[in-house]
């Protein structure tokens, strides 16, 4: 059993992520925690709880919101890809009532640590906000955590944010910063390995074809929007990261040391390694995997 908390910020493949965490077989979602990122943490959680309407996961995981804004600079958001909403921009969700449990993602995450250690595996699909926060509240809870996982960064490849800088880390970096010096055994997904993990429309379209209903209807109706800004190819960024979380054989590894510019950089330096991140990724049996999950 994969033990899982999740830290997002949906976000189009944020939603992909959480539709394939709480489709794998093995994996246990025990919660979910919403940072300020793709939009602003109030559409974050409301789409969270949009996407637990839609998928109705067994069990259904605690929430909690956290941070509404990085450490020390203001908020950047990325609606032109996600869509106004974060989500495509379908203007026909069925309400949901946005009821994060208390508390908050900071005490949340803290608890889970405490409390599972070396069994849970902390996902981190967001700007890395909530998890600098939690090192601060209880460093030693958080460096029992048996994995980090960390979708974020852009060690030998240029950024999607800036030539140089991966959004995530962009938008956070003084978070970013934190989380690598913390100690944490920490697995990074960086641009390097999730530029090799794509999908086209028309393979999502076939996949989900095979079995139609409301769910598929509604992956399809709320990826068009990123689909359109990718040229019809959706990188999945935050599913490889859920995928390195519950099979971390799907990806190849190597230790390094990372330091984070004032752009949110991530530059490889000497010393110790503080990391370890991900190169290379086994991209069909990836998105086989994803495609038959969602
Ligand atoms: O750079 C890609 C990352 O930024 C993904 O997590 C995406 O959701 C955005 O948050
Ligand atoms: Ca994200």
């Amino acid at each position: 059993m994969t033990l899982l908390v999740i830290d997002t910020d949906p976000g189009v493949d944020d939603a992909l992520a959480l539709l394939l965490a709480w489709g794998s077989p093995g994996v246990r979602v025990e919660a979910v925690t919403t940072v300020a990122g793709n939009v602003p943490l109030g559409q974050c959680t409301l789409n969270l709880f949009r996407l637990l309407a839609l998928r109705r996961p067994e069990p259904w995981p605690v929430v909690a919101a956290g941070a509404d804004a990085p450490l020390a600079r203001p908020l950047r958001t990325a609606e032109g890809y996600h869509g106004a909403d974060g989500l495509g921009a379908l203007g026909d969700w069925p309400e949901v009532e946005a009821e994060p449990a208390l508390p908050n993602a900071i005490d949340l995450i803290v608890d889970m640590g405490r409390r599972h250690g070396e069994r849970l595996t902390l996902v981190a699909l967001g700007p890395l906000t909530n998890l600098a926060l939690a090192c601060e509240a209880d460093l030693a809870a958080m460096r029992r955590i048996g994995r980090v996982v960390a979708m974020g960064g852009a060690v030998d490849v240029p950024g999607n944010v800036t030539p140089t800088a991966e959004f995530n880390f962009h938008v956070d970096p003084e978070a970013a910063a934190r989380v690598l010096d913390a100690g944490l055994r920490l697995d990074l997904v960086p641009l390097d390995a999730t530029g090799q993990a794509t999908v086209t429309r028309a393979e999502l379209e076939r996949a989900l074809g095979a079995r139609p209903g409301p769910r598929a209807a509604r992956v399809l109706a709320f990826t068009q929007h990123a689909f359109a800004r990718e040229g019809g190819r959706l990188t999945l960024h935050d599913p490889l990261a859920v995928g390195a979380a519950f099979d971390e054989t799907l990806l190849s590894w190597e230790p390094a040391r990372l330091r984070i510019g004032g752009d949110g950089e991530t530059r490889r330096a000497g010393g110790h390694p503080n990391c370890r991140i991900a190169v290379g990724v086994e991209t069909e049996r990836f998105v086989s995997v994803l495609l038959q999950r969602l």
